[in-house]
């Protein structure tokens, strides 16, 4: 799991941001997780790796993608996981993983794990 690129599709509220709190506690990091919908980017060390928790809500213009540092993010190893990868879509590699979470009508979630390189079909 230690240097992958996961990408989070879903409507608003499917549950993105909780999924990653929940993958980022069983990583082991402790102490407040922030949505970083304002921020863009919320980094974390484990074990001396790095994680980036990244949401592009609120991405429109792809100068961003240098000024918050992101193009460092990717070209470094590491765990990165974005919520509305389709907002940066023209600056992000393929995800290895994209993960798709519907709600449904009685509030249960279907999820879809697709692998989408060799890096993702190990880790599926
Ligand atoms: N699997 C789930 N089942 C039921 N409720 C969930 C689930 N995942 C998230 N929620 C709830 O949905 C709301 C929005 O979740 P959030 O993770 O912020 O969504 P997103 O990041 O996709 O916009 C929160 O109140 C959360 O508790
Ligand atoms: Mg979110």
């Amino acid at each position: 799991m230690s240097d992958a690129f996961i990408a989070l599709e879903g409507p608003l509220g499917a549950g993105k941001t909780t999924f990653t709190r929940h993958l980022l506690r069983a990583l082991g990091v402790d102490g407040r997780i922030k949505s970083p919908t304002y921020a863009l980017l919320e980094p974390y060390e484990v074990d001396g790796r790095t994680v980036s928790h990244l949401d592009f809500y609120r991405f429109d213009d792809p100068r961003e993608w240098i000024d918050a540092g992101l193009r460092d993010v990717f070209a470094a190893p590491g765990l990165k996981i974005a919520e509305w990868p389709d907002r940066a879509a023209a600056v992000l590699p393929p995800a290895d993983l994209l993960i798709r979470i519907e709600p449904q009508i009685d509030e249960t979630r279907r999820i879809e794990v697709n692998a989408c390189t060799p890096r993702g079909v190990e880790l599926l």
